[in-house]
């Protein structure tokens, strides 16, 4: 066998984070416009493309599958493919499959998910209070996701809260989530806003960067309630942990601006049309839908995989200050699913 994927900086490819749909019940401010264009259907992968490519990555030794959106559960049949991936699983060849959701189907999916395979789930959730959570999803039901929640904690999935801070949105529920998250038995990230989509604002003049908070920030509050402690723990994700004693709960803090953690990235992502972004912050990408469509065995696909990783950059050019040059990234962060 030829050895698994290696990018020119010698970083391992093992986590792949798989784009289903464009399509979102909510539209999150920080996430999408309010009137997204979503893409006809012909030109987004079937589930049988989409579980032929995932396949062909863990053939490549991919150790974890992120599904993602859009919202990955608002994809019809999605089931099928979860439960199809999980064999992989079952023959050792992946370490864990999984999913970022907003929560807002979870209800009615969480057992399904389980029984798949699914150990657990990453879920947004940036406020407790009903009426903000409208306002940041601009149109969620916070009851639905709090049901769904329930739902994945009774299947017995183990749940991460995904927390995007935003400055004079929801900087006054730092510690009220971290109490509640400690309640429920769920672990939580904070995560800065990226710059991502309408950087100049076009989307009633808020923008990214109005609203960036620096975690530190943010953790020097918490210090001042509780005592942190760095711990190693990894995921294989981009968080590092902090352990909360007086609650014994896990803190992660995702900060991809103050802290950039490209150094020991480990992932690529693929969109619902096939196309791979090899890092978030950057617009290199390339087609495998074509080389999927072409032919029925994988070789091309292999190889397209192959050659995109063989030009992974080192990593992304986001920018706080606007002053600075640099580029924003012009996509939307529903594109690529975070
Ligand atoms: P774990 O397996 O729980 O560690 O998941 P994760 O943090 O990799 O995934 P999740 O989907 O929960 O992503 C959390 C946040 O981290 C999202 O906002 C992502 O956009 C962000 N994120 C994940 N990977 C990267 C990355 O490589 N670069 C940057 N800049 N942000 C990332
Ligand atoms: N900046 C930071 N995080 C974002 N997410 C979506 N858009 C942004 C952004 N612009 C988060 C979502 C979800 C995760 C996949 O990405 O809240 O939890
Ligand atoms: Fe949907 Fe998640 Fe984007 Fe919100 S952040 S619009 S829930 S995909």
């Amino acid at each position: 066998e030829r050895p698994p994927l290696v990018d020119p900086f010698g970083r391992a490819i093992t986590y792949v984070r798989v784009s289903v749909t464009d399509r979102c019940d909510f539209r999150c401010v920080y996430c999408m416009s309010e009137d997204m264009h979503f893409l006809p259907k012909a030109e987004v992968l079937s589930l049988e493309e989409l579980d032929r490519l995932c396949s062909a990555f863990v053939r490549l030794g991919t150790r974890k599958l992120r599904l993602t959106g859009g919202e990955p559960l608002v994809r019809r049949d999605i089931l099928e493919l979860i439960r199809s991936l999980g064999r992989h699983l079952r023959t050792g060849r992946l370490d864990e499959l999984t999913l970022t959701t907003n929560g807002s189907q979870l209800a009615r999916h969480a057992d399904a998910l389980a029984e798949a395979g699914v150990r657990r789930v990453n879920v947004s959730l940036d406020t407790l209070d009903p009426a903000r959570f409208e306002r940041i999803t601009r149109w969620g039901r916070l009851s639905r996701v709090m049901e769904g929640l329930a739902a994945a904690k009774a299947a017995g999935l183990a749940v991460k809260i995904n927390c995007v801070a935003l400055k004079g949105v929801n900087e006054d529920e730092t510690e009220t989530l971290v109490a509640w998250c400690a309640g429920q038995g769920f672990d939580l990230s904070f995560i800065e806003v990226m710059p991502l989509g309408d950087i100049d604002g076009a989307g009633g003049g808020e923008t990214r960067l109005a609203q960036y908070l620096p975690l530190s920030l943010l953790r020097a509050r918490l210090a001042r309630r509780w005592t942190l402690t760095d711990i190693p723990w990894r995921t294989g994700g981009p968080a590092r942990y902090v352990r909360v004693e007086e609650t014994g709960q896990r803190i992660g803090f995702i900060t991809p601006l103050t802290h950039n953690f490209c150094e020991s990235c480990n992932r690529v992502r693929v969109t619902c049309t096939g196309r791979l972004f090899m890092c978030l912050g950057q617009e290199d990408s390339a087609d495998l839908r074509t080389p999927l469509r072409a032919a029925p065995d994988d070789a091309a696909l292999t190889e397209a995989i192959r050659e995109a990783i063989g030009r992974k950059p080192k990593g992304h050019d986001f920018i706080i200050d606007r002053r600075q040059k640099g580029p924003a990234v012009g996509r939307h962060m529903s594109v690529t699913g975070g």
